[in-house]
């Protein structure tokens, strides 16, 4: 007898009271019941977020398909798995702030709302950043007009969300591959205080949400220091800035766990959380990998550089449940560092990687598949915590 929801439980005891069925019967009945019940609530908490909840939260990164609830097993497949949210695209300026006393809230409202209704820490991303800025900002040529920008900018979006949000990565990529800063029109204007800057805008404008510093491959060495840097002379001006986020897009070829474990470490010296706020591995070849080669649009045409196109062999799909399993074998055992995993996005069809940094092509970056479906990655990453 399959008794799956407590509706249905009721109904039995129905039964039983209409039949007149005995008291020793009856218990034993419904003492069969509610362990078929409890057995099958067991199973549905297996789920990433249950498996890790005493170790860190586990996110993903949600299109505006996921925030409209257009597709019922993902939608499904989110509420199980995730405990906290990321938008991928529409927070960020040119989306949210198109035009100078310009904003679209509409679909970020909705996103925050998605999040409080299923009880998901909420990210805020982001707040200043080089790319994905509205066309306007790159025209402006004062630094006075710089400085309305991102100040109107903070206050008005950090405000609008201030105790719905639960961390904002405040500044992305302000960093070089070498450590120092990066050019843009943040840093050409405003010179290097626009970080501090913003970061005190946005502890003004949400006191209470977790302020982040979010780059890639800070995890590097070269790149790392300057990230230390960057968090260290905010720290001595007395700036509040509670974690790191390390973005994660790595490769199954090329993983390199001793940086990831020195960047926890180091990163968690200074006194703040450590997140891995954009995880995915792709198994693609990577252009830059290969010497010479140009960034370009020659590549998307080549079967070379889009090997996969119609399935993932087994042995690649092995070796990324193994580069999984190394990298959460790794987490847990720097969980007391961590606060949080999430993974940028839903699924494999839904990656930026099957369009970054060659258009068009079939990636598998993720734990879940096209279908919807959980990977082999999926099942190695929740074995570590529920394989007895
Ligand atoms: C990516 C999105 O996934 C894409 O949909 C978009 O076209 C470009 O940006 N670092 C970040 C993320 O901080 O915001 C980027 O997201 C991926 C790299």
């Amino acid at each position: 007898m399959f008794i799956k929801t407590n509706h249905q439980l009721a109904y039995l005891s129905k039964i039983m009271n209409y039949y007149k069925i005995t008291k020793p019967i009856y218990s034993t009945l419904l003492l069969c019941a509610l362990s078929t019940h409890l057995s099958f609530s067991q199973n549905k908490t297996q789920s990433l977020k249950s498996a890790y909840q005493e170790d860190f939260l586990i996110g993903t990164a949600l299109g505006t398909e996921h925030i409209l609830e257009r597709n019922e097993k993902a939608n499904v497949l989110i509420k199980r798995e995730f405990n906290a949210i990321t938008p991928e695209n529409i927070m960020k300026s040119q989306l949210i702030h198109p035009a100078p006393n310009r904003y679209n809230f509409d679909l970020a409202d909705k996103y925050v709302e998605y999040g409080q209704k299923n009880d998901m820490y909420v990210v805020g991303h982001t707040l200043v950043w080089h790319s994905q800025l509205p066309t306007f900002v790159g025209k402006i040529k004062s630094a006075d007009s710089v400085r309305i920008f991102m100040t109107e900018h903070i206050n008005t979006v950090a405000g609008r969300y201030a105790g719905k949000i639960n961390s904002w990565d405040v500044v992305n990529e302000a960093l070089n591959e070498d450590g120092t800063l990066r050019k843009s029109v943040f840093l050409n204007k405003l010179g290097e205080g626009y970080i501090k800057e913003a970061f005190e805008l946005a502890a003004k404008a949400d006191p209470n949400a977790a302020l982040y510093y979010n780059d890639y491959n800070i995890e590097q060495p070269a790149k790392r220091k300057g990230a230390i840097e960057l968090i260290k002379k905010l720290q001595a001006s007395g700036t509040k800035i509670d974690g790191v986020g390390i973005q994660g897009h790595w490769s199954i070829k090329t993983l390199n766990l001793k940086d990831i474990e020195d960047s926890i470490i180091e990163f968690s010296q200074l006194g703040i959380k450590v997140a891995f706020t954009e995880l995915d591995l792709t198994v693609l070849p990577n252009p830059w990998d290969l010497r010479g080669a140009d960034v370009n649009q020659r590549f998307a045409e080549s079967p070379e550089m889009n090997p996969y196109k119609d399935a993932l062999p087994d042995s690649v799909q092995t070796a990324l449940a193994n580069r999984y399993t190394d990298i959460f074998k790794l987490f847990l055992k720097h969980r007391d560092k961590i606060s949080r995993v999430t993974f940028w996005g839903v699924n494999d069809s839904h990656s930026w990687l099957n369009g970054f940094p060659i258009r068009n092509r079939t990636n598998y970056p993720l734990l879940f598949d096209r279908a919807l479906e959980p990977k082999k990655a999926y099942q190695a990453v929740l074995n570590l915590k529920t394989a007895k």
